[in-house]
């Protein structure tokens, strides 16, 4: 059998992680942008960056994915990949960071194996060599959002059910007359151990990283400011990000977090900021409990419901232990 070996990606590894993450385009198509309108392709080498992105994000040219690889390596996470005779054939990125329970958590932000090596044992190995880098790392537990068809295949591993989220939008508007907002984009590091209490679609880290140290300097991208900093109201402290939607410029996706868990008066800070900021849509995720307390008060329209497992390593360790014994 073809041998797989497992091992840290590097900047050397782009062009083959770009291949990869190409290789598995909804209905084996490209699409071009037309005055925003999608349409399909048969020439993606002609498509602008930006428009390569939006067929998959950063992981589409070659240009974008070397800025990805090397701020998510400065920021001190890990692109792990499978390779067969030399070739790229997987890649798995593992995020790290602390959330509010005090512990040190690796995220699997990303797991992507070519379409014509899948189902062949290379997830399976990329995901285990992931265990054993965050158990390396000191990391307490192993995260991830898993697709539904696999969440079986991480529940093999140990993997449970962690976090249950709704995605929602709300409509901006000045709710709050008094609010305070200082722009800083360095404020992450100040805030450790804080609630996520809005966004939590994937690891604070990963949140952080992909949307406050990512940066393209593409028209596209600089056009409108991304917001990072904190808001003071009467009684709550919360730092925030307010993304520009992809697809929708009326809308910002909001990822925020804070000493407490999410109330109300954080909701309509918030969505008074949105409005500010000029938006008129806010999309965000909430907590399933938090949602169902808070949009009985707030304006708030449920999209979609998510889950995000994990796998405790240190439990693991202990099962380790016990059948060592
Ligand atoms: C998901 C993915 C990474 C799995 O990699 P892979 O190399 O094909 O996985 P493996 O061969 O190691 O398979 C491991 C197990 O995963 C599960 N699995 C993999 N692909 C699956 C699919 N399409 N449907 C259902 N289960 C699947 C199965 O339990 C499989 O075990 P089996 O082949 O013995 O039934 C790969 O299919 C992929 O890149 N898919 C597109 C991107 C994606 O969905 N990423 C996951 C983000 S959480």
């Amino acid at each position: 059998m073809t041998e797989i070996v497992v091992r840290r990606g590097g900047l050397k590894d782009i062009d083959q992680i770009v291949k990869v993450h190409s290789s598995d385009l909804e209905n084996d198509l490209w699409y071009a942008f037309p005055n925003g309108q999608r349409v399909e392709t048969k020439e993606p080498e002609n498509l602008s960056l930006y428009e390569r992105w939006l067929n998959g994000g950063s992981w589409m040219s070659n240009e974008l994915c070397t800025i990805y690889i090397n701020s998510l390596l400065l920021g001190g996470h890990i692109p792990i990949v499978a390779e067969i005779d030399g070739m790229v054939v997987g890649e798995l990125e593992l995020f790290f960071g602390w959330e509010s329970d005090h512990k040190l958590y690796a995220h699997i932000g990303v797991l992507q194996v070519h379409k014509d090596f899948q189902r062949q044992g290379i997830g399976t190995k990329l995901l285990q060599k992931a265990i054993s880098t965050a158990k390396k790392r000191g990391a307490s537990y192993l995260s991830v959002r898993p697709r539904d068809l696999l969440q079986p295949f991480y529940q093999e591993y140990g993997f449970s059910e962690w976090l249950k989220t709704v995605v929602f939008e709300a409509q901006a508007g000045p709710y709050l007359a008094k609010l305070r907002w200082e722009e800083d984009n360095t404020v992450f590091n100040k805030m450790k151990f804080w609630d996520f209490i809005l966004g939590q679609e994937q690891s604070s880290a990963q949140i952080w990283q992909i949307f406050n140290r990512n940066f393209f300097a593409l028209p596209e991208f600089t056009r409108e400011p991304i917001h990072t900093g904190v808001i003071t109201s009467d009684t709550q402290e919360t730092v925030a990000i307010f993304f520009p939607h992809v697809y929708f410029g009326d809308m910002a996706n909001v990822y925020a977090w804070s000493k407490t868990q999410a109330k109300d008066e954080h909701l309509w800070s918030i969505l008074t900021l949105a409005y500010h900021f000029g938006y008129d849509r806010v999309r965000s995720l909430l907590d399933t409990k938090q949602f169902e307390k808070l949009s009985a008060k707030l304006p708030l329209v449920e999209i979609e419901r998510q889950e995000i497992f994990r796998l405790d390593l240190k439990k693991r360790d202990e099962y380790e232990m016990a059948d060592f014994v």
